[in-house]
């Protein structure tokens, strides 16, 4: 079981390495307002959602305490985010604050999840 929760915690990072990745090669494209989120960002978004629902499952069933608050949190920005992003996935220029919304709260649970203990 613990290989399995290794790999969908792999698999997690992946999903963050495609919406960050796709968030960072923009910043520039996003301060002339002319950023776009890219179908990497939404399938990131997507993975995430999915890895993380898995690795809740996985966890409870090896009897390993999962902290509902912290992920509760992390699904409410993850929907913000999936929601802006599929929303807004074939609009050619997306306006700065709204992507830069997403890289942030992208960033933000990042460091729910690093440092909520
Ligand atoms: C943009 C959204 C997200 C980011 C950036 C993110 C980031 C991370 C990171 C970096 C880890 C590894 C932490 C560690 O092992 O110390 C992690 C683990 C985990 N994530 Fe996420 N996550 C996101 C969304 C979600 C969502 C929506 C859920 C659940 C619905 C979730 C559930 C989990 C679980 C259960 C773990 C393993 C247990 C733990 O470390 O707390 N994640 N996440």
């Amino acid at each position: 079981m613990d290989v399995l929760i290794h790999i969908f915690v792999g698999l997690h990072i992946i999903g963050i390495a495609a919406l960050l990745g796709g968030f960072l090669t923009q910043m520039k494209a996003m301060g002339q307002g002319a950023a776009r989120f890219t179908p990497a960002m939404l399938h990131g978004a997507l993975t995430m959602l999915v890895t993380g629902a898995a690795l809740i499952g996985l966890n409870q069933a090896q009897d390993t305490a999962v902290d509902n608050v912290k992920m509760g949190v992390k699904l409410a920005l993850l929907i913000v985010i999936l929601g802006l992003v599929y929303v807004k996935r074939d609009d050619e220029k997306v306006e700065k604050p709204l992507f830069g919304l997403v890289g942030l709260l992208t960033v933000v649970n990042i460091f729910i999840a690093v440092l909520w203990t």
